[in-house]
């Protein structure tokens, strides 16, 4: 195994579609129209010394060591910043050339600590190499003079460091930070020899607006801004391509080893979902994979009271087998059931709804995407055919209008925001419709031209009344539904949707946006160019959750806005998998590919592939499973990497159902929050132990690959595969490229995937088959994949959960950057540092009426339950709106969420909770109590 290079080309591609033909020292290329001298050389393996130039960002042509002659022109222009053209004659080096770079490096040289061998750079620095390059030999005006040697260092961030005493001022960590982040928290400030590096208001990067994304790190050409890791441990020598197994962005990464211990991760430039790019999470926090926490040994015990005892695998695989047949002869065959995981490849979770299919002989499999998306599989497949988004993420490149409804991507898809960011920097316009001030609202350089400050639970009136002012102001794409659209249910639709009562007017008293403001929003995305939606669990956590899903896809296909680049309905789906999850069957009415378990021709394949006979009924979702365990007919289950009792809504009801089981098992890295509740702990494995696939927000299959053992002893794959055979079923698979196999044989969308095809084109999009084997970037392109594209009838109906005056406020509740999820993983890296608890966002209006001021402690009530977190007084939400993340499982916003859901999934109402704020000394008293069971039912046996 070898570091894998990427070619740094130094200046991005052109995007011309005509080409020009030239000679670089006396070779010919032929190349776009606008592409740099430089990156045309770099095309035919002339690699122009270059230190300021960078492909990820535009050439500034500050350094002058680029420099070539091009015949007929005087001088010796920058190759970084001149274009070529046609029948350009250029020169890369001969002697004039070389004296004069030898003489910018002789300067810049001069004001550089020469300890080479002791920087943490040596072998992987530009500026060292350039010196080779130009053939640098002595440094003609000494170290005396002036210079910038004895610069403070800044480790305030807690992932890199920033060393001004190496800065050669090249401006790259700048340019990425705005151009490739979209941040702008860098300057060059001062002028000639004062010029340097500043973070925000030249203070500390801690302190300024930077976000970690690590952007202007993986930029620098020297030691100057350098990873805290590489410090540590060293320059890495060999590295492994993956995938990011935070969000559902999917970015690809070089994970580079030395020896067999992680260095750093640094995103892949090939990566088609992040293009070289990362956020903090995907980069810098990977330590939780060491973390002491980490549970190494499978544990079991009799009762949830008793301490953990350490076994060995067999004894503990051997165990769940033993329980789970034992409770199927006692209370029935479907008394089991399991929980897949979105955070597991799609081998793993295939492989856990194929176990409780065939081996528990039931259909009681379901995931978390229940809890989260299960509203866009539902209502996307109803309108268009397909239960995923339409478009690949580069489409947003040719987007003139982009709505954001529901979603918070600066903090929850950053990688995807930077890219949104940037095309609205080029003059896309943006409508936000949220029910906070999210940071798209207002950023450097992207402000929104409509910000649509919604009543949380009123998404699907506001998108009513946006449909209802294009249908009665005449701006549908009529073209476009005659030819494309069920022309009877466009007319149902269209005649619904021009009822007073769905007219801007009707709605803004009480989803609290003014009239007009739906009205602009309405006009800018049906008449603005290309429009694209973009939506997260704002809207689908909502007792209408499938409704909104619909109500988008009418928009889509009301105003043509679907079938090509720049258009679109695309969920930022939250965990890595959770796609690829749902695409696995991992729901109890569905077999992969989304087939309805009671199709019998379906049901044929699988059972003549599997050799069973499977269940024609669809089996119990999580929340029945616990309305059954608490009724006592449902008895065991089998969790693999999901901490339910965090992430699902109203705590109390889950923990009751899990105690009423008599056999938990959970898999996980971590003793989580559901383990409190486990007899049997089976130790999972991370990201980096294992090979499958991660399916991306866009249906992007990408591979994961190992690269370490699995810590402790087995992949999550292979301990399924145990608890199949130690319940007498054998699976025969020797690799996770085998269960794939299985998968493309048995899935008409995954027809044509196979680990060789993702190791030639680096990742495909599904569908993939005979129709398109490279894969689909853009849906339903033509037609839908249903036919005809099927408007729906999307009556408001408002939520039963009601503000009163004893809980007058409305919670919702989100994400931010550094933390993801339940936080079992960010928790327990140095991400911490800028999110230690959650926090009760309210607005200063609300908070003065409570007497409650910044930081307060503050009780938190609904009708489900009530808990104590502290204040942050903000007017990023309205009057009447509180927020919270739910990061941290001490503060448990779900015991204050109710078990309202969405009328067709189930999906949870975690956005939308009737609440009073109060007062409060500290810590609830449950919170108190269940920090004291939190350590008891954690309490592992000491090993004799
Ligand atoms: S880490 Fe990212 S946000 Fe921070 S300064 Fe660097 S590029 Fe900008
Ligand atoms: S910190 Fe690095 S990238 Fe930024 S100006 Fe200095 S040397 Fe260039
Ligand atoms: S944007 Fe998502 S996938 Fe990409 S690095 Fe961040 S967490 Fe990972
Ligand atoms: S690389 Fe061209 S001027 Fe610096």
């Amino acid at each position: 195994m070898s570091l894998v290079s990427e070619i740094d080309y130094g200046t991005p591609a052109s995007k011309a579609e005509t080409d020009v033909t030239l000679t670089i020292d006396g070779f010919a290329v032929t190349v776009p129209e606008g592409t740099s001298i430089m990156r045309a050389a770099m095309e035919i393996g002339i690699k122009v010394p270059k230190l300021c130039a960078y492909d990820m960002v535009d050439a500034f042509g500050s350094c002058r060591l680029c420099l070539v002659e091009i015949e007929g022109r005087a001088g010796t222009p920058a190759s970084c910043t001149t274009p070529v053209a046609q029948g350009m004659v250029v020169h890369t080096q001969n002697a004039r050339i070389a004296k004069l770079r030898r003489n910018v490096m002789e300067l810049y040289i001069s004001d550089h600590p020469l300890d080479c061998l002791t920087c943490p750079a040596n072998g992987n620095c530009e500026l060292q190499d350039m010196a080779g390059a130009v053939g640098l030999r002595e440094v003609r005006y000494g170290y005396d003079g002036e210079n910038h040697l004895k610069s403070e260092k800044d480790a305030s961030n807690p992932y890199f460091t920033f060393d001004p005493s190496k800065c050669i001022v090249c401006s790259r960590c700048v340019r990425a930070c705005e151009e490739v982040q979209g941040t702008f928290a860098l300057t060059i400030d001062g002028r000639g020899f004062a010029s340097h590096v500043a973070a925000g208001m030249d203070e500390d990067f801690f302190d300024s607006e930077c976000v970690s994304c690590g952007a202007c790190v993986q930029a620098c050409p020297t030691a100057t801004l350098m990873e805290k890791s590489v410090v540590e441990v060293g320059q890495p020598e060999h590295s492994v391509v993956t995938t990011c197994a935070y969000c559902g962005v999917g970015c690809s990464f070089k994970a580079e080893m030395r020896g067999d211990q992680l260095v750093r991760m640094v995103p892949s430039k090939d990566g088609k979902a992040n293009h070289g790019h990362s956020c903090v999470k995907g980069r810098f926090a990977w330590g939780y994979a060491n973390h002491q926490d980490r549970i190494l040994k499978p544990m079991i015990r009799e009762k949830i009271t008793d301490p953990w005892r350490e076994v060995s695998w067999d004894e503990a695989i051997g165990r769940a087998a033993s329980e789970f047949r034992r409770i199927q002869a006692t209370y029935g065959r479907t008394a089991i059931g399991g929980i897949t995981s979105s955070r597991c490849t799609d081998e793993e979770t295939f492989l856990v709804q194929k176990l409780i299919r065939v081996v528990f002989g039931n259909n009681n499999t379901d995931t978390c995407a229940r809890v989260c998306h299960s509203p866009t599989g539902y209502g996307l497949s109803k309108t268009f055919g397909t239960s995923a988004g339409t478009q690949d993420f580069d489409s947003v490149d040719e987007a003139d209008v982009v709505i954001v409804i529901g979603a918070n991507p600066t903090d929850a898809h950053p990688v995807f925001a930077s890219r949104m960011k940037k095309r609205l920097r080029e003059g896309a316009k943006l409508i936000v419709v949220d029910p906070r001030r999210t940071d798209l609202v207002r950023s450097a350089h992207v402000e929104a031209t409509y910000h649509l400050a919604l009543r949380p639970g009123t998404n699907v009136a506001v998108m009513n009344a946006l449909a209802h002012v294009i249908v009665t102001e005449g701006l549908v794409n009529e073209g476009f539904v005659r030819d494309r659209c069920d022309a009877e249910a466009f007319a149902d639709w269209a005649a619904f949707i021009i009822r007073p009562e769905n007219s801007p007017e009707a709605v803004a008293a009480f989803t609290g946006v003014p009239a007009e403001t739906i009205r602009g929003a309405a006009r800018l995305y049906a008449t603005g160019g290309n429009a694209a939606i973009y939506y997260g669990l704002g809207v689908t956590e909502h007792s209408q959750g499938t409704t909104a899903v619909m109500a988008m896809a009418n928009l889509a296909m009301a105003t043509g806005n679907i079938g090509r680049r720049g258009v679109g309905v695309n969920p930022l789906r939250g965990q890595n998998n959770v796609q690829g999850a749902c695409d696995m069957g991992s729901f109890p009415h569905e077999l992969p590919g989304y087939r309805h378990i009671s199709d019998g021709a379906t049901r044929a394949l699988f059972e003549k592939d599997w050799g069973v006979t499977l269940d024609p009924e669809p089996g119990l979702r999580i929340p029945n499973m616990l309305d059954a365990a608490c009724d006592g007919s449902f008895k065991g289950i089998y969790i693999q990497g999901e901490d339910i009792l965090q992430s699902d809504p109203d705590t109390h009801h889950v923990s009751a159902g899990l105690a009423a089981m008599e056999c938990v098992v959970v898999q996980d890295l971590f003793l989580n929050e559901t383990a409190r509740y486990a007899h049997i702990f089976l130790p999972g494995s991370t990201f980096l132990e294992k090979d499958g696939t991660f399916i991306n927000a866009e249906r992007r299959i990408g591979r994961v690959r190992k690269v370490m053992q699995p810590r402790a002893g087995l992949a999550d794959w292979e301990i399924t595969l145990a608890l199949a055979k130690a319940m007498g079923v054998e699976m025969p698979y020797s690799h996770p490229s085998e269960i794939m196999d299985e998968i493309a044989r048995l899935t008409p969308t995954f027809a044509g995937v196979s680990y060789a095809k993702l190791e030639q084109a680096g990742s495909v999009q599904w569908p993939c088959n005979d129709k398109a084997p490279n894969g689909t970037p853009i849906m339903h392109i033509g037609s839908f994949v249903r036919g005809k594209g099927n408007f729906l009838v999307t009556e408001y109906v408002a939520t039963d959960e009601k503000t009163g005056p004893r809980f007058p406020l409305l919670l919702t509740t989100g994400r931010i950057l550094s933390q993801y999820n339940v936080g079992a993983q960010t928790r327990r890296t140095d991400n911490v540092v800028w999110h230690e608890e959650d926090r009760l966002e309210i607005h200063p209006h609300d908070a003065e009426q409570r007497g409650i001021r910044d930081g307060d402690w503050v009780r938190l009530a609904s009708r489900a339950g009530e808990t104590s977190l502290r204040a942050r007084i903000t007017d990023r939400v309205a009057p009447g709106v509180v927020y919270t993340t739910f990061h941290h499982p001490d503060t448990q916003a779900n015991v204050i969420t109710t078990d309202f859901s969405d009328w067709a999934t189930n999906c949870p109402e975690y956005k939308v909770t009737a609440v009073q704020v109060s007062h409060s000394n500290g810590p609830s008293e449950w919170q108190v109590r269940y920090r004291e069971l939190s350590e008891q039912t954690r309490h592992i046996e000491a090993a004799e």
